[in-house]
């Protein structure tokens, strides 16, 4: 039974008005924002080491410039999103502690690793595509700072997008050698990539109560099958075989019809024993260790700085 304040929340949210941080709202939606900005931010931050493992070893100084740039952005994104999470009481340094500790989590896909360039081609167009998907109906997002955010960092996807698809172009209509390397970095991403979506509907812990709060504004399903059927036609166009037999248009659904991912290997991963979960953490905590001079350093200029202008 909701109380007053609930109900006159929820007739907030049915009108489809933005929750703000001062206005009053119920401890479970502040805690599932909480839970859900701070893991898409560390997925950003994270997001940056596969990519970040091929900067140096790009095979031009072109692609070494946009690569650079695309995980400049990353950066960026999880600066966005770590500030629009503190709006809700939760500090940036309290999310990385939880992280660190294993508590939080980030985007399953980035516990696979980058193992050559092909694979930076088809990340940026499959990862970042199925993010796009997922980020633009997070738009509409019931939470004030979290819908302008992802507006801000929407804008910058679909440069991330296009340029892995380029660079995969470039190898599906290069040589064999870099068709077959095309070829098996698809095959190798498609699943992982359609597990970022979440689990199927039916299996989705959050999806009930965040659709009911506009915090999800379209499910996992849907989304996931958006994202089928926008790439199926680019993978036709790029000459490359489908990474799963059973992809077949269905003419009555007017989707595509698809296997599931292994949901056995999705629970393991995000349970923490994917290929790569232990490096990425690993890197995660020595970098923010690394870095603890230059933040004491600067917070010990500001302290000065603010005693000098106060006295
Ligand atoms: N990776 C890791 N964990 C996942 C996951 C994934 N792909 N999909 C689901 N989960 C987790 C959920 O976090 C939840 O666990 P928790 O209770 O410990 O948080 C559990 O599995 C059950 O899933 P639900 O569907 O019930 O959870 P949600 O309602 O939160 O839906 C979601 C999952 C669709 C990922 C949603 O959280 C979401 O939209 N998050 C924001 C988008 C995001 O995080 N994107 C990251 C993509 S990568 C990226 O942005 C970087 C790109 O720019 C390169």
């Amino acid at each position: 039974e909701m109380s007053d304040q609930e109900r006159e929340f929820q007739d907030r949210i049915d009108r489809d008005e933005k929750i703000e941080p001062k206005d009053w709202m119920p401890d479970d939606y502040r805690a599932t924002l909480i839970r859900q900005m701070g893991q898409h931010a560390h997925s950003e931050v994270v997001g940056q080491l596969p990519e970040g493992n091929w900067i140096t070893r790009a095979p031009t100084l072109e692609r070494k410039a946009i690569l650079l740039a695309k995980v400049q952005d990353e950066a960026g994104h999880g600066l966005y999103l770590y500030s629009a999470a503190e709006t809700l009481g939760e500090s940036r340094d309290e999310l990385v502690r939880l992280l660190h500790e294993g508590r939080m989590k980030y985007s399953s896909i980035f516990n696979y690793p980058t193992l050559n360039w092909a694979d930076i081609g088809a990340v940026g167009w499959l990862v970042d595509g199925a993010a796009i998907v997922n980020q633009v109906a997070l738009q509409r997002t019931s939470y004030g700072p979290y819908s302008r955010a992802m507006i801000r960092i929407c804008k910058e996807e679909s440069f991330h997008a296009r340029q892995g698809y380029h660079a995969i172009m470039q190898m599906a209509f290069g040589t064999p050698a870099q068709k077959a390397m095309a070829q098996d970095a698809v095959n190798r991403l498609w699943f992982p990539a359609i597990m970022m979506f979440g689990p199927n509907d039916s299996e989705s812990t959050h999806s009930e109560q965040s659709m009911a709060w506009k915090i999800k504004v379209k499910s996992n399903d849907e989304l996931r099958q958006q994202f089928v059927d926008q790439t199926v036609p680019q993978i036709e166009y790029l000459g490359l075989d489908l990474p799963d037999p059973g992809i077949k248009w269905n003419e009555e659904r007017g989707h595509y019809d698809f296997s599931d991912p292994d949901w056995n290997e999705f629970f393991d991963v995000i349970k923490g024993n994917g290929p790569c979960n232990v490096d990425r953490l690993k890197d995660r905590v020595d970098a923010w260790e690394d870095g603890a001079w230059v933040r004491d350093g600067l917070l010990a200029h500001a302290r000065k700085k603010s005693a000098r202008t106060a006295a």
